[in-house]
């Protein structure tokens, strides 16, 4: 039998650059984060789970920018100084800690586990798979982190005003997710064989996944903390067909 090859497309190099962008600033931002959870005081098991998520994060990197180069980059990640780290609003640092821990790790981490699930699946380029081996294993660690901080911040003396702060930025979450995981490119339901072979997967398929990750997660989940997610998706559909 042949051996496979991988010959790797531009798409597949965009991709992969692409990625270590990402995992860049997933670090950046969760050491950020880490911080702010030091400056409210959270509990060193919750400081100690961050830090290790920042260096995941940084693996990440490293094993992504090994596979662009596999496929034949030889550009340097262009980085968004400004996106490697988070921002303050003028309200209390626990406030901003709840957005992030719901947008970055409830939502963000959350569809993750689903779609490096998904990624892996097609992925038969040994290089590009082993990163997306360690990803998705690091990925289920990184949501249960997000869930945990949520949890605490909502069983704190702030509970109530931090789940309104919750309730109040769901919606534009869940647009935001949608919008950067296809929602408006679903018509796009194939990629060349040899671009799965790379991990790689059409834009239908992200937005299918973040659809499932509704039933089978957010809603469990957040129904748990006392927020209605249901109500808080129908609201980003609503504002999206009539914006
Ligand atoms: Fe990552
Ligand atoms: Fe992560």
């Amino acid at each position: 039998m042949a051996k496979p090859t991988y010959d790797a497309s531009d798409a597949v190099r965009g991709e992969w650059l692409r990625r270590v962008q990402a995992e860049y600033t997933s670090a950046a931002v969760t050491q950020h984060f880490t911080l702010w959870l030091m400056q409210i005081a959270a509990s060193p098991d919750l400081i100690r789970g961050g830090l290790r998520i920042a260096w995941d994060e940084m693996v990440h990197a490293r094993m992504a920018h090994r596979t662009y180069v596999a496929a034949g980059g030889t550009e340097a990640p262009a980085l968004v100084r400004e996106r490697l780290g988070l921002v303050r609003s003028e309200e209390p640092l626990e406030y901003d800690v709840t957005r992030v821990a719901v947008n970055t790790f409830c939502i963000g981490e959350t569809v993750a586990v689903p779609l490096f699930k998904c990624l892996r699946e097609g992925c038969t380029n040994p290089v590009a798979r082993r990163v997306l081996d360690r990803v998705l294993r690091d990925e289920v660690r990184h949501r249960d982190f997000g869930w945990s901080v949520l949890g605490w911040l909502l069983e704190g003396p702030m509970a109530t005003q931090l789940r309104a702060v919750a309730v109040q930025a769901l919606p534009q979450y869940f647009m935001q997710i949608q919008a950067s995981y296809g929602a408006s490119l679903k018509h796009l339901t194939a990629i060349p064989a040899e671009d799965r072979a790379w991990g790689l997967m059409p834009p239908a398929e992200y937005a299918a996944v973040v659809e499932k990750t509704l039933v089978r997660d957010w809603i469990r989940r957040f129904d748990a903390v006392g927020i209605d997610a249901q109500a808080a998706w129908d609201l980003s559909r609503r504002v999206k067909s009539t914006g």
